[in-house]
């Protein structure tokens, strides 16, 4: 008999799959017409699915400007404050799915940035969530990501430093960059607002696989947290598979004996997971 063990971290964090909930909600109560700023997920078949339902993705702020009616679904990266009001003001219907971990992030930085402090975030300034982030400052923000610049890093004022950091930023890293500000002197609070789900599901990964005769990873091509789930097992499993939907397995690779252990990234729906789980019981 095989023995199947799928990770319970396993696909979306809390945050995503009430994210996503939220959208299939709106469009369960025939609410018309639907937004999501930006995809809700970055997963093609979620969205095309939602797309079918009605739901479009406005992209930016200017397609925000010309709607006129309807609901807008603030995704779980979250968004500028400005963007908030904008919706506000505009009279559209605001569903706000930004994830509780990173509306926390927001709160600290409007308080401490209200109370004069100068905010740091760690973290990547592309990144939709950061972006959110620094609009949430009543002062400038600087945005660090790297060592180098952590070290040119100066502040010139008598006011206290308040760093935060991205969700998903590396931990080690992070604390590597606050040593670097930290030997600077100045008054600084650190406030480590690291979202544990992501190292949660590496770990759980790398447990199971370790127990494995061969481990499954599902995930898009692209996601850089699949890719690092792969490398995690395939360290403890010489036999791990990197599938991005059920289509991609290749059941006669299946030990017919032995534990098959199952993992997804952030971005796979857990219908894919059951598939697969399905079909490595057979
Ligand atoms: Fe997910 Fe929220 Fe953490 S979106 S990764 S649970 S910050």
């Amino acid at each position: 008999m095989r023995k199947v063990m799928v990770a319970k971290t396993a696909g979306f964090c809390f945050g995503v799959r009430r994210a996503v909930e939220k959208v299939y909600e709106q469009v369960k109560e025939g609410k018309h017409p639907i937004y999501t700023y930006g995809p809700i997920i970055h997963n093609e078949t979620v969205v095309e699915d939602l797309e079918k339902k009605g739901v479009q993705v406005i992209q930016t702020r200017h397609e925000l400007e010309e709607l006129t009616e309807g609901t807008v679904v603030i995704r779980s990266h979250g968004v500028e404050k400005e963007i908030y009001d904008r919706i506000l003001q505009k009279n559209l219907n605001l569903i706000d799915a930004t994830c509780p971990y990173v509306k926390k992030i927001h709160k600290i930085v409007e308080r401490e940035s209200q109370k004069g402090s100068k905010i740091v975030i760690i973290g990547n300034p592309e990144h939709p969530e950061v972006q959110g982030i620094k609009g949430w400052s009543k002062t400038p923000v600087t945005v660090i990501e790297s060592e180098e610049e952590a070290e040119k890093f100066q502040h010139s004022g008598e006011n206290q430093i308040c760093i935060v950091s991205q969700t998903t930023f590396n931990y080690n890293k992070f604390n590597k960059l606050v040593e670097i500000i930290s030997k600077k002197r100045y008054d600084i609070i650190v406030l480590n607002t690291i979202c544990s789900a992501t190292e949660e599901r590496q770990t759980e990964a790398g447990k199971i696989a370790a127990q494995a005769d061969c481990m499954i990873v599902i995930g898009g091509k692209h996601s850089s947290n699949t890719q690092k789930l792969f490398e995690i097992c395939k360290k403890e499993c010489e036999n791990t598979y990197y599938i991005q939907t059920l289509d991609d397995l290749d059941a006669t690779s299946l030990p017919s004996m032995g534990c098959v252990g199952i993992t997804a990234g952030a971005s796979t729906p857990n219908n894919i997971i059951e598939e697969v789980q399905k079909k490595c019981q057979i």
